[in-house]
């Protein structure tokens, strides 16, 4: 049986560090508001020099450094993200430009629950025996396209990009269960529009159109509360795992109080659910393999950890999944011996 191990991760944030103090001179909110509703402090938006490829690739170069591999190792990148930086090509192309190397290369549309779907397809791709070398990376830039006028959105959203980098092993590594669903009737609670290949009522306004989130955040709360929980319990049982075997809970980061509810579903403990949302807010995407290259480069993840990640977003769609965490049975024995060492410094690509 052949499995997917995650043998490297890899983030990148922005420098650009907006407060819950700054937002307040931009819009009628306070800090006590935004940290009581969500939990969020502050988060990091992209700034001229930045877009969803360079932040791709600092986290693809960090996660590469931390597999001890090369681009030209890499037989495919996936790339999971809502905000490409341009439609035609993909961004994984535009990755994969950067990087270098010849890897096949593809989107994967799932807005925030894209990484986990991304995850689940590059995983299969290993698990199929088609490539032994993955790259996955969720990176999303949604900053660009909140109205800082709208106090309902403008507090939740930051940018950034996680990668991991997935191999070929012979032990139960990496992915052992997957959920993925949609309702795509609920489109209309996330989304924003003007932004695509529809053609607008007026062709002039073309231009002037900007494709701002629109959002009904008790909507999506509330559905957020429901398939986060069922995701996550579903994905747990397929695995063949009780909830006592579970090491750490990795939830996409959009607001604490539908993190709390999910950990409730699954009767965890605070200390094993990985909040970081206070640092980076809601960046889409990212958020899960950001979390998950965070929870490795701080030591907290030990070889064979049992980890939960759950995600849901605009779709509306929800992923969750089981991950084995370790690197054994990948056919690379110095791996393994250097696992832990250094790796913060790798992971964190600060420059
Ligand atoms: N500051 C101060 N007051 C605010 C703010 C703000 N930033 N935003 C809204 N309010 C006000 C409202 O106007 C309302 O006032 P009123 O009672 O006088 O009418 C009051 O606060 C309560 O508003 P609610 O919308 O009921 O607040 P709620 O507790 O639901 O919190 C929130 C809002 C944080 C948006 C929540 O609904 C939420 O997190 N929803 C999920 C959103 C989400 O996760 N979206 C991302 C999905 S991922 C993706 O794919 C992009």
């Amino acid at each position: 049986m052949r499995y997917a191990a995650i043998t490297g991760c890899g983030m990148a944030v922005p420098d650009r560090v907006l407060t819950n103090a700054e937002l307040e001179k931009m819009v009628d909110t306070n800090d006590e508001w935004i940290v009581s509703r969500t939990g969020i402090r502050e988060r990091r938006v992209a700034g001229p020099a930045d877009s969803t490829t360079s932040l791709s690739v600092k986290a693809a170069r960090a996660a590469l450094a931390h597999a001890g591999l090369t681009p030209d190792d890499i037989q495919l990148i996936v790339v999971a993200t809502c905000t490409p930086d341009q439609f035609i090509v993909s961004e994984a192309c535009l990755v994969q430009a950067e990087l270098g190397g010849s890897a096949a290369a593809f989107d994967v549309g799932a807005a925030c629950s894209g990484f986990v779907y991304a995850l689940t397809v590059g995983s299969m791709f290993v698990q199929q025996g088609l490539y032994d070398r993955v790259l996955v990376i969720g990176a999303d830039t949604l900053t660009r396209f909140i109205d800082y006028t709208d106090r309902s959105t403008c507090i939740l959203f930051g940018d950034g990009a996680g990668a991991m980098v997935i191999e070929a092993s012979d032990q139960p590594r990496g992915l052992l269960s997957t959920v993925m669903g949609a309702d795509g009737g609920g489109n209309k609670h996330l989304y924003a529009p003007g932004w695509g290949a529809i053609v607008p009522e007026s062709a002039e306004l073309f231009p002037e159109i900007r494709p701002y989130m629109q959002m009904n955040g008790q909507e999506v709360f509330r559905f957020a509360v429901r398939v986060m929980g069922d995701a996550a319990a579903e994905a747990v049982q397929k695995a063949g795992l009780s909830f006592d075997d579970i090491d750490m809970l990795i939830p996409h980061q959009a607001n604490s109080r539908i993190i709390d509810a999910a950990a409730r579903r699954l009767a965890l403990p605070r200390e094993k659910v990985l909040v970081n949302l206070d640092r980076y807010g809601n960046t889409s995407a990212a958020s899960v393999p950001i979390a998950l290259a965070e929870a490795s480069g701080q030591g907290k993840l030990n070889e064979g950890d049992n980890l939960v990640l759950v995600a849901f977003g605009a779709g509306l769609a929800w992923a969750a999944g089981v991950v084995r965490w370790g690197v054994a049975g990948v056919p690379r024995p110095e791996l393994a011996a250097r696992r832990g060492a250094g790796v913060l410094a790798a992971i964190s690509d600060g420059d």
